[in-house]
């Protein structure tokens, strides 16, 4: 079956009213309807993202989410507000609030509940570090840092979820996973949401780490690389829009 190719763009702590304007304007202006496309951009410019993308082609999220909806828990932001600002997407569990921000499996599981409950799609991140890997270990994080949904909330979730595989060793050191190894992962998290009784055709996976427009074709080639979760890369338009135009082209070939 074929699934949609998704970019997302995760601006990560960047951005200022000024450059997100007329990165924005640079993406609301440009269409690649083969492969849908995302930014994730940091809370306070979640107004400023609907306001110049309403309309567009591109949709707008978020970067993380409260486990709860509402109550005494400051500095959090829940998922019925992110609806309320038009978001489509939220990323649960980046490496980055993993390893900085000392967020568990299971936190990010609820957090990935909490979205979907608020009507927004998780795209729940998962990826081994590099002395994983040496360890030949990748398979085994992996698996569980899926796990905990399936333990937690229930594999229901992933029906409507998005998954993306973005192994530590790769994010902003320039070292991309090739796309033999980005096939690898991606194929076993597919067979692992078969095996747990998820309709796993359908569910998105998309590659993360150093995803640029020079290697964007070769990794959205893969059969089971449903598209990327770009970082640095998504700070620049035109670096941006080929990896959009990219996934649009693998996606309709
Ligand atoms: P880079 O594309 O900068 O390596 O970041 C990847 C990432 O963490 C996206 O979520």
């Amino acid at each position: 079956m074929q699934r949609r190719k998704l970019v997302a763009g995760n601006w990560k702590l960047n951005g200022a009213l000024a450059s997100n304007r007329s990165l924005l304007e640079a993406l609301r202006g440009s269409a690649y309807a083969g492969a849908d496309c995302a930014v994730l951009v940091p809370f306070p410019y979640l107004a400023q993202a609907g306001e110049i993308l309403k309309g567009s082609r591109v949709a707008w999220g978020a970067q993380d989410v409260s486990e709860h909806d509402a109550g005494a828990f400051t500095g959090e932001v829940s998922a019925p507000m992110l609806a309320e600002f038009g978001c489509r997407y939220v990323a649960v569990g980046h490496s980055e609030r993993r390893a900085l921000f000392a967020e568990d499996d299971a936190t990010v599981a609820r957090k990935m509940a909490a979205a979907m409950k608020g009507g927004v799609t998780p795209i729940l991140c998962v990826g081994e570090t590099l002395a994983e890997r040496e360890a030949g270990q990748t398979a085994a994080v992996v698996e569980r840092q899926l796990k905990a949904v399936v333990d937690g909330p229930g594999t229901a979730l992933f029906a409507q979820a998005v998954v993306a595989y973005e192994p530590v060793w790769a994010i902003g050191t320039g070292k991309t996973a090739t796309p033999d190894q980005a096939q690898e992962v991606h194929g076993q998290i597919r067979a692992l949401l078969n095996r747990w009784g998820v309709e796993a055709a359908v569910v998105p996976l998309l590659y993360g780490g150093s995803v640029k427009a020079s290697n964007a074709a070769s990794l959205f080639a893969m059969p089971d690389v449903d598209g990327g979760l770009v970082g640095g890369a998504s700070l620049v338009a035109t670096e941006f829009l080929d990896i959009w135009r990219a996934a649009a082209e693998a996606g309709t070939r």
